[in-house]
């Protein structure tokens, strides 16, 4: 039977990838594992009202508080239990860490064991679901150091560079699964008549320069002096040092506003602000900015602290916050260079 030369599964694409070495078998059935975790939160994500999951978890008068310190959303909650449960049964994992959960969870010794560690953003962009805006589920992939028996907080310290694969899940007017595993960065579609994600775009590239930038201009009077340089020349226009007019966006979405860099370029930035400094940032790094530096990155772009690349730095906390600059790698180059030497 000749291979259809059509439509490209994701089970496909990995099976590819595995014969070309580039990804082991059990590494394979995790992803997969993700992805079907994934189409049960896009099932629920487009419910909406009518599947009794939108608004705030908890009781009345009593709203359900994260690790972060943030009013968790129903399907923050719910999103994260599909993962749990999905996971629980997968048998790749020895534990798994979420933005939802104060510690790592191990795999417990009786359910099915394997070498790797997940850790998730299980809804990104929870602000947005409630006024029906595009949101996403971030994860990313760490092997677990040999012999471990209880893998615990400490050994998901690992530099983003360590990842084996990362991507996200956009839950947008398509559902589309975005994924790495250091051999480029592919996009897949959610056929919903088929129930499978479906190759779309096989290496994502982004455009080395841009005109469009990213960032929640409403902390402008917060912003470091660097930053507040770097965007009054872009605000400048062509009139200004840039030579160039820049348009906004910001969804407050990081899987939306990562997923548009990917597909036409672009600069996201959430840098250090007075109201975050002292967290380091707004966003953590192991489960927001490390995936999305690794799909950028396999996608030709760049991605930095402002002061340092985003995937050689080197955790502390599980919950770590960083500043974030990604994308065009031109422009962020750019950025850099304004905070570096204003230091
Ligand atoms: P999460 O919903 O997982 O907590 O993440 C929200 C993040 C990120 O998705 C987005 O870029 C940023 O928060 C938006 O921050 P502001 O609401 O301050 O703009
Ligand atoms: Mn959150
Ligand atoms: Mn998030
Ligand atoms: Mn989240």
């Amino acid at each position: 039977m000749s291979p259809s030369t059509s439509a490209v599964s994701l089970t496909r694409f990995l099976i590819e990838a595995e014969r070309e070495g580039q990804i082991q078998p059990d590494l394979r059935l995790l992803i997969e594992v993700v992805a079907r975790a994934c189409k049960s939160i896009s099932i629920a994500v487009g419910k909406g009202a009518l599947g009794g999951v939108l608004g705030d978890a908890g009781t009345p008068g009593e709203a359900s508080i994260n690790v972060q310190g943030e009013a968790q959303k129903k399907l923050d909650v719910l999103s994260n239990e599909i993962l749990l449960e999905a996971n629980a049964w997968g048998g790749h994992l020895a534990a798994l860490a979420s933005e939802e959960m104060d510690h790592a969870v191990m795999i417990p010794q009786d359910y099915p064991r394997g070498r790797y560690l997940l850790l998730f953003d299980p809804l990104d962009g929870s602000s947005n679901i409630d006024v029906n805006i595009s949101v996403g589920t971030i994860f990313s992939v760490l092997a677990c150091p040999q012999d471990i028996d209880s893998p615990c907080d400490e050994h998901f310290l690992q530099p983003g560079t360590a990842q084996v694969a990362a991507g996200y899940c956009t839950y947008g007017p398509s559902t589309m699964l975005v994924l790495t595993v250091g051999h480029g960065t592919h996009a897949f579609t959610l056929d919903r008549e088929v129930g499978g994600f479906v190759l779309t775009t096989r290496g994502m590239r982004i455009p080395e320069d841009t005109k469009e930038f990213a960032v929640n201009m409403s902390n402008q009077r917060h912003w470091e002096p660097a930053m507040q340089s770097y965007v009054g020349d872009l605000l400048a226009g062509k009139e200004g040092p840039r030579g160039k007019d820049f348009n906004m966006r910001w969804v407050a979405s990081m899987v939306a506003d990562v997923h548009r860099i990917l597909t036409r370029g672009g600069i996201f930035s959430y840098p250090l602000d007075a109201k975050c400094a002292d967290k380091g940032g707004k966003l953590r790094l192991m489960y927001e900015a490390n995936p999305m530096s690794m799909l950028v990155e396999q996608a030709g772009g760049a991605a930095s602290t402002g002061r340092q690349r985003m995937l050689e730095v080197r955790p502390t906390h599980l919950h770590q916050r960083v500043p974030v600059f990604l994308g065009s790698r031109n422009e962020v180059e750019m950025a850099v260079r304004y905070h570096l030497e204003r230091d």
